[in-house]
């Protein structure tokens, strides 16, 4: 571990970051204030006036979130304006993509980072500020932003400063990038191929954010379950591995793991769905399409048929097991069949809650250059007869848990009344219900009164005293 250097700080307001995408996006935010917070003792704000530097972490996966990215710097350019010498960053994959191209669009932004460099960003804010101070020396104004968008890889978890929790369930990103280079997706090129974290610090973070009372991990890569951690003793660690070592930290008694590859579903990983009870029973397994034909021209790799025996697998050890995924709408020439075929898989295989976007051309994707003869006006037909489904089955899977009792990691009081507290089940389902607080970071038995469409109603039950999770804290009513 390198020791972090902390610099004077010339900032009186805070840090307002805007997040854009996905979860390991998050989690990067959350590592950026922690450094900020170090090494300039900058707060985090929620509102940009409030503060002095303002970051974007972007997201390039579809093409609107790439333009929200110029809409929002667009917005602050006022704000730039009202004290010039504010400090815009912008990181993440747009970052990664686009590179000067953001400068020459958005001349206010000064420092320009990308997912695996976000660690230098104090030394490339301290670079900015000493650019413009001999600017300002010179009596000149020299426009430079200062960007560093290269992929130092294992790097950058080496120079973050400890994680901090700031609740009961937290992420920790296990591995980065992706080397599969479906034919329509961006991330291999804005993230870099695949690496993973050793194995001992990961087990070493999840070791300290249990110290400070989290009880829920959710451990996270573009491709988690591609986990190739080097061990101490040479050997390498998978994700079915780490996953029963997480489970041994005293304290974490919840494991979830996202976002997944269909072919790297191995067998020590699905038997861990009968060793680990603390693995949850919701899986977040992306298959994209029904057709084979279409996953073939996405170059996924595997067919519709080996993701199905993966699903009947889990489904065998743990019936209760609920599924989500991601759908993409409109891949180039898909036929009304093909799109028929993808119902079929959602129909047959009962999803809770997905993702499903329309297909989005990415500049540098192979698939950006196929001939692509559907009309928008099809696809959003498609989008729309596909979403209707799974938001019926999602409903369905609400309305099936009326009467059940779940065990729920309580997280908060409820924002609604201080009378009642929110947690979450297995399957990620918010519940509210009445409780005193000082069960707050504990598992509790609810009864579903009530699904709602984006929460359940509950009530605390008495606690049965024989549980199959050995080491979890059930406190007696
Ligand atoms: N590892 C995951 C997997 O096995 O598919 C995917 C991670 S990817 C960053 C997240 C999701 O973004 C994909 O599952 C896909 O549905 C969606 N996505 C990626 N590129 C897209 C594009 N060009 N248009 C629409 N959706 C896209
Ligand atoms: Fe993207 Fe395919 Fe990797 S969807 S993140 S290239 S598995």
């Amino acid at each position: 571990m390198s020791v972090i250097q902390v610099h004077k700080t010339p900032f009186t307001g805070g840090l307002f970051i805007k997040t854009y995408g996905c979860q390991m996006n998050e989690y990067d935010s959350e590592r950026m204030a922690k450094l900020l917070a170090t090494t300039y003792g900058l707060k985090l704000v929620d509102s940009a006036d409030a503060a002095d530097m303002l970051i974007l972490n972007t997201c390039s996966v579809r093409e609107k979130a790439q333009e929200k990215v110029f809409d929002e710097l667009g917005r602050w350019q006022k704000w730039k304006a009202a004290k010039p010498n504010r400090i815009i960053a912008v990181g993440g994959c747009v970052a990664s993509q686009e590179g000067k191209v953001i400068r020459q669009r958005a001349p206010i932004v000064d420092v320009i980072f990308g997912p695996q460099t976000l660690h230098r960003l104090p030394a490339m804010i301290k670079q900015s500020l000493d650019l413009r101070a001999k600017n300002l020396e010179n009596k000149k104004i020299k426009k430079k932003a200062i960007i560093d968008i290269s992929f130092p890889e294992i790097e950058k978890f080496d120079n973050l400063a400890a994680p901090e929790s700031n609740g009961v369930s937290a992420f920790v990103s296990v591995m980065e990038g992706c080397s599969k280079y479906c034919t329509f997706c961006v991330v291999p090129y804005t993230r870099g191929e695949e690496f993973s974290r050793p194995f001992a610090d990961v087990i070493a973070e999840i070791t300290i954010l249990a110290s400070q009372g989290v009880r829920e991990v959710n451990l996270l890569g573009q491709n988690v379950n591609a986990y190739q951690g080097l061990m101490d003793d040479g050997d390498i660690a998978d994700l079915a591995l780490l996953i029963h070592a997480a489970r041994a930290v005293d304290g974490i008694d919840r494991i979830r793991y996202t976002t997944s590859h269909p072919n790297e579903m191995s067998q020590s990983l699905i038997d861990c769905y009968g060793e680990v009870p603390e693995l949850v029973s919701h899986l977040h397994l992306p298959i994209q399409t029904g057709s084979d034909q279409v996953l073939a021209m996405m170059r996924r790799g595997h067919m519709v048929l080996e993701y199905k025996s993966t699903i009947r697998k889990i489904r065998k050890i743990r019936p209760e097991l609920t599924l989500s995924g991601d759908f993409i709408i409109g891949f180039p020439g898909e036929t009304c069949d093909q799109f028929k075929q993808t119902l079929a898989l959602v129909k047959e295989l009962n999803y809770d809650r997905s993702f499903s976007f329309i297909y989005s051309p990415r500049p540098g994707t192979p698939a950006a250059e196929f001939p692509d003869d559907v009309e928008l006006s099809m696809k959003k037909r498609r989008l729309q007869a596909l979403q209707e489904m799974l938001n019926e089955q999602t409903a369905q899977v609400s309305k099936s848990m009326e009467g059940s009792i779940q065990r729920v990691l309580v997280e908060s009081l409820s924002k609604k009344s201080v009378d009642d507290l929110t947690g979450r089940t297995e399957n990620n389902r918010v519940v509210n219900f009445a409780g005193s607080a000082q069960l707050i970071g504990q598992f509790v038995d609810v009864e579903v009164v009530e699904a709602y469409k984006n929460s359940l109603k509950g009530a605390l039950v008495a606690t049965p005293e024989a549980h199959k999770y050995s080491n979890t804290q059930y406190i007696a009513l």
